[in-house]
């Protein structure tokens, strides 16, 4: 089924705490199946309303975009970019923590997400916009890739997972160019 005719991508620059819990629940289940979201182990619900607090705070300061995406009323996604902090840096964002609960994926969900907070960025004059990924992460570099962001980059077997090493991928979408 086609979600994106149900489907709101909102911009939040205060989520409320009923949609944090939503966000903790998301993200912990999703690394709890393997996700590649940085984490090993599932982040607590201090971690994730922490996180959100901080990117809300550069949200009210024009450095950062916080977007999730509803579901008939059910958080099912979220996103953010960060303007970078160094000095040098200040013109360009990385974007992170693209999720989509394993139960609406492949619906389109993650494409609105990644598509709004594109948006997001062009309206906010950010030159580059880059994001890494696991190198097995084959859905999201897919979905990065249809999107127009290209590789410039990756460590090879980086990314540590227990025993386990993966490349880790550097994408990037200069916005001046596109
Ligand atoms: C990566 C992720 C955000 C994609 O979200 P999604 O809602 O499933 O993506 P979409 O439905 O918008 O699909 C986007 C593209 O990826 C493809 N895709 C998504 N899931 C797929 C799957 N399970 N199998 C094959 N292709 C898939 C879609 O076919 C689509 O391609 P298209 O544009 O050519 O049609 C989601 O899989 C996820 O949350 N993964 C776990 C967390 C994660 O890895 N985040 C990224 C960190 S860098």
């Amino acid at each position: 089924m086609d979600a994106a005719a149900c489907l709101d991508v909102l911009a939040l620059d205060q989520p409320p705490a009923a949609w944090v819990d939503a966000a903790h629940r998301l993200l912990a289940e999703l690394v709890r199946g393997g996700a590649a979201l940085g984490w090993v182990d599932p982040p607590s619900h201090e971690e994730v309303a922490l996180l959100l607090t901080d990117v809300a705070a550069q949200v009210q300061a024009g450095d950062a975009a916080l977007r999730v995406a509803v579901l008939e009323g059910r958080l099912v996604g979220l996103g953010y970019w960060t303007r970078y902090a160094r000095p040098t840096h200040r013109p360009h964002a990385d974007l992170e923590k693209v999720a989509v609960d394993p139960a609406a994926q492949g619906r389109g969900v993650g494409r609105a997400l990644v598509s709004a907070l594109v948006a997001d960025a062009r309206a906010a004059d950010i030159e580059v916009l880059t994001l890494d990924a696991r190198g097995d992460n084959a859905n999201a570099l897919h979905l990065y890739r249809n999107l127009g962001f290209t590789e410039y980059g990756r460590l090879p077997d980086f990314v540590a997972v227990g025993e386990r090493r993966y490349d880790k991928v550097f994408c990037m979408l200069d916005l001046r160019r596109s």
